[in-house]
């Protein structure tokens, strides 16, 4: 197998933001060695070090695709006809298939699932793909939205990479190796009070009655913190809160598209993500709390949420 080095490596994938872990090993076609296949003991050392690596790639690549498409006129077409929020366009579905070709190429054993293409393949790591979170504010060329790529592995999210690609943000992490904005690592706040806390919450609610979920909703965490705050994005949610911008993040339901990523992010960044049961959140569960220290985590489950 021929090895290139970090320099001629970042030359590779024409960006200095993939090299910051010392360890990089990639051919000289520019593809990843996967000369193992990884089993639960005997994770392929030279492919474990590539995960973090090419969720960055991807997430950058798929980045300048939805970067190429904002702004221009797009149709929008609906998941459902009778829905009102699941738009998406051509951009989320060439974003996409920009990412799932980056991964597949890579580590073809690997299990995919895509908020646009489904799921593809069968394994105990599964990448959760969410091509353009934000879906609803990059058709109203609002700035946001982002790209998120995440793997778990037997459901427990351990590397994520999100992009914004207006910004030119990068934010990632591995499991047990802190979080970093290009490359700077990044800690989330130590807020432990409602009171002092800012609180990111779901923008909307699907299914029967939305609307006056939405207003219990901020009846029950509004009067009890500094603020609320509805971006129409999980992924800024949990950048932001990586980030010590904000406290919290409640959100009703998402996806595992839309958390997967984001959760390694905070954690890895000192925070806690967990289900409305109080229990670390994993890929099969549909409520995401995410808060930026214990005590904060406590708090919120004291609320009838
Ligand atoms: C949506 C956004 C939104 C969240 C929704 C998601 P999309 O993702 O993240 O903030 O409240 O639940 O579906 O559809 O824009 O990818
Ligand atoms: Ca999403
Ligand atoms: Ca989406």
């Amino acid at each position: 197998m021929d090895f290139i080095d970090i320099q001629r490596t970042s030359k590779v994938f024409g960006s200095g933001l993939l090299t910051t872990s010392p360890f990089f090993f990639a051919t000289k076609n520019g593809r990843f060695a996967t000369s193992q296949p990884i089993t639960e003991n005997n994770t392929n050392k030279s492919e474990k070090l590539c995960w973090l690596a090419i969720a960055k790639k991807a997430a950058l690549s798929g980045g300048n695709v939805a970067y190429h498409y904002f702004n221009k006129s797009l149709e929008i077409q609906k998941k459902k006809v009778s829905s009102v929020y699941d738009n998406f366009t051509l951009a989320d579905v060439e974003t996409e298939n920009k990412i799932r070709d980056i991964i597949s190429v890579e580590f073809p054993e690997h299990q995919i699932i895509g908020e646009e293409g489904g799921s593809k393949g069968s394994s105990d790591y599964v990448w959760h793909i969410d091509p353009i979170d934000g879906t609803n504010n990059y058709i109203g060329r609002n700035s946001d939205w982002g790209v998120s790529v995440g793997l778990a592995y037997r459901k427990e999210p351990i590397i994520g990479a999100i992009y914004f690609p207006l910004s030119k943000s990068l934010y990632f992490a591995e499991k047990g190796k802190g979080a970093f904005k290009n490359g700077k690592r990044i800690k989330c706040s130590g807020t432990k009070s409602l009171e002092k806390s800012i609180i990111c919450i779901s923008s909307y609610f699907k299914g029967e009655n939305n609307k006056e979920k939405i207003i219990t909703h901020i009846k029950q965490i509004g009067g009890k913190c500094l603020g609320v705050r509805m971006y129409g994005c999980a992924i800024k949610n949990f950048a932001m809160l990586a980030e010590g911008q904000v406290s919290a993040a409640i959100k009703h339901k998402l996806w595992s598209w839309d958390a997967c990523a984001g959760t390694v992010l905070v954690r890895e960044a000192g925070g806690e993500v967990f289900s409305i049961d109080g229990k670390d959140w994993t890929t099969d569960k549909e409520s995401v709390i995410a808060a930026c220290t214990n005590e904060l985590k406590k708090e919120i489950l004291k609320l009838r949420i």
